[in-house]
């Protein structure tokens, strides 16, 4: 018989079915010569009950069913007269796949804390917790998709090897095949990255915006989604080394139309999450009291909030909150500043633009008071900065003298001015951090909850 999945079963048996499902053993209890199992098997938040009448041979298995074992369990589907669920199954075959000794077993009935759940990131995934954070996850990535395929946008792939420090971002990691036990080294006593594979120095790239504008520059409207790497040592609960980022670029569009496009692509994610997770939401709503569905159907609503970068400031520095960093105009805004202007001035998710330009990339257009560039941060309640983006720069002498100030060298650019030079036109983009989505989405605390694999300085466990 073909295996249903239980969340199908659910949503779409009726009693007299007969049905085959596998999974892994949540519990198992016996009482008045029957046995149940509860059943999971990761396709939806909730477990299917499998009563084992004791005269069934199916009932000789059970020693084995213990919690964590994978198992098949084959029967008829009845109304069940328990509480909290409407089929069960009455079974009357079981195989089991692979027991779990219950002594060794790290996943055990009692609560654990995330972190202890961390250091098994391999099992975790069983958990309820997990299960919703991954599912929904894969909701909001298919989101994405959908998102930007009903508008025209074209998914390109830009590279994960790139040969410089393409926007001073953040720290890199060297990608290298040169042997460490026999270094090349130039007349300099530096490592010689000539002889190296590719014939110079080699990062994972930081951010695919750079190829994303050529792309635009000639496809129109673009979007990538894969993964980035930044080497900072930032130990904290919204920076990973590795993570995920959508980034949108389009032509003939400016920071109001980058704008409009952002609030729009939160809104449809906010609500295609409502829409298609609603079980997981409101197991992690109840869990962990962090991200309510009330919120997130006011943010699928509600307009968000604007306000200049001298704005907020002004803002802050009439705050009668103590901040740990200071505030003055020309000063990067830290966590604590984007999560007072989101949670106390706001109540919500605001957008900050036109930030001084010393504290932004030097891609970023000039304004006319020539001391601001046309960016924005959508700053999102609890986490801060979810998105960052901006209008381009798209006049080759403006931007020249702004690379020059910046000391971004030239050289490995000169395809990145040319669009400049040859059909330039004004464009703008955006790039979002996947995992802070699903963070304000799930209401996890800490980003290393909402990926599979997190990698951070000191942590590549599996
Ligand atoms: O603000 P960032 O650095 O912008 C860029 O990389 C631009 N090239 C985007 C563009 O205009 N195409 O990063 C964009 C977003 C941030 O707003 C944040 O949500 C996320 O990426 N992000 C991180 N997420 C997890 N861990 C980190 N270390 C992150 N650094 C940035
Ligand atoms: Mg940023």
């Amino acid at each position: 018989m073909e295996r249903l999945m239980i969340k199908n079963i659910l949503y779409g048996g009726s009693p007299g079915q007969k049905v085959s499902v596998c999974g892994w053993v949540r519990t198992k209890r016996e009482s008045k010569g029957f046995a149940f199992i509860a059943l999971n098997d990761g396709s939806t938040q909730e477990l299917l009950q499998l009563v084992v009448p004791g005269a069934s041979p199916a009932f000789r298995e059970l020693p084995q069913c213990n919690t964590g074992a994978a198992i098949r369990a084959e029967g008829v589907l009845k109304e069940s007269p328990g509480k909290g669920q409407k089929l069960e199954v009455e079974v009357s075959g079981i195989e089991v796949f692979g027991g779990a000794d219950p002594a060794a077993y790290p996943l055990q009935k009692k609560g654990h804390t995330l972190e202890f759940l961390r250091e098994i990131g391999h099992l975790r995934s069983r958990t309820n917790t997990f299960g919703a954070v991954f599912r929904l996850r894969n909701i909001l990535a298919a989101a994405v998709h959908e998102f930007f395929q009903d508008r025209g946008f074209v998914w390109v792939h830009t590279p994960i090897i790139t040969a410089g420090d393409c926007e001073g971002a953040g720290e890199l990691f060297t990608v290298t095949g040169l042997d460490f036990g026999k270094l090349p080294r130039n007349n300099g006593g530096n490592v010689d990255f000539s002889q190296d594979f590719f014939g110079k120095r080699t990062f994972l790239t930081v951010s695919g915006q750079l190829e994303a504008e050529f792309l635009a520059m000639s496809l129109g409207n673009v979007y990538t989604f894969g993964p980035t790497f930044r080497a900072e040592n930032s130990n904290t609960s919204r920076h990973l080394s590795e993570f995920w980022m959508v980034e949108p670029e389009m032509a003939f569009a400016d920071l109001k139309d980058d704008m409009s496009l952002a609030e729009d692509f939160l809104k449809f994610l906010c609500r295609r999450a409502l829409e298609r997770g609603e079980h997981e939401l409101s197991f992690l709503e109840a869990q962990y009291k962090r991200t309510s569905l009330d919120e997130l159907r006011t943010l699928s609503e509600a307009p968000f909030s604007r306000i200049t970068y001298t704005a907020a400031v002004a803002e802050l520095e009439k705050a009668k909150e103590k901040f740990d960093f200071p505030v003055e105009w020309g000063l990067d805004l830290q966590s604590e500043h984007e999560r007072y202007l989101t949670d106390t001035v706001f109540r919500g998710p605001v957008i900050v633009t036109d930030y001084p330009k010393e504290i932004k990339a030097f891609y970023m257009k000039l304004n006319p008071d020539e001391k601001t560039v046309a960016a924005m941060d959508v700053l999102a309640p609890k986490i801060g900065e979810i998105i960052g983006g901006s209008q381009r720069e798209e006049r080759l002498d403006v931007l020249e003298a702004r690379m020059r100030q910046a000391g971004v060298p030239g050289e490995g650019l000169q395809w990145y001015l040319d669009l400049r030079r040859f059909g330039s036109a004004p464009h703008a983009g955006f790039g979002l951090g996947f995992e802070r989505l699903v963070q304000y989405i799930t209401g996890m605390a800490n980003i290393r909850d909402v990926i599979p694999c997190p990698r951070a300085p000191q942590t590549i466990g599996f």
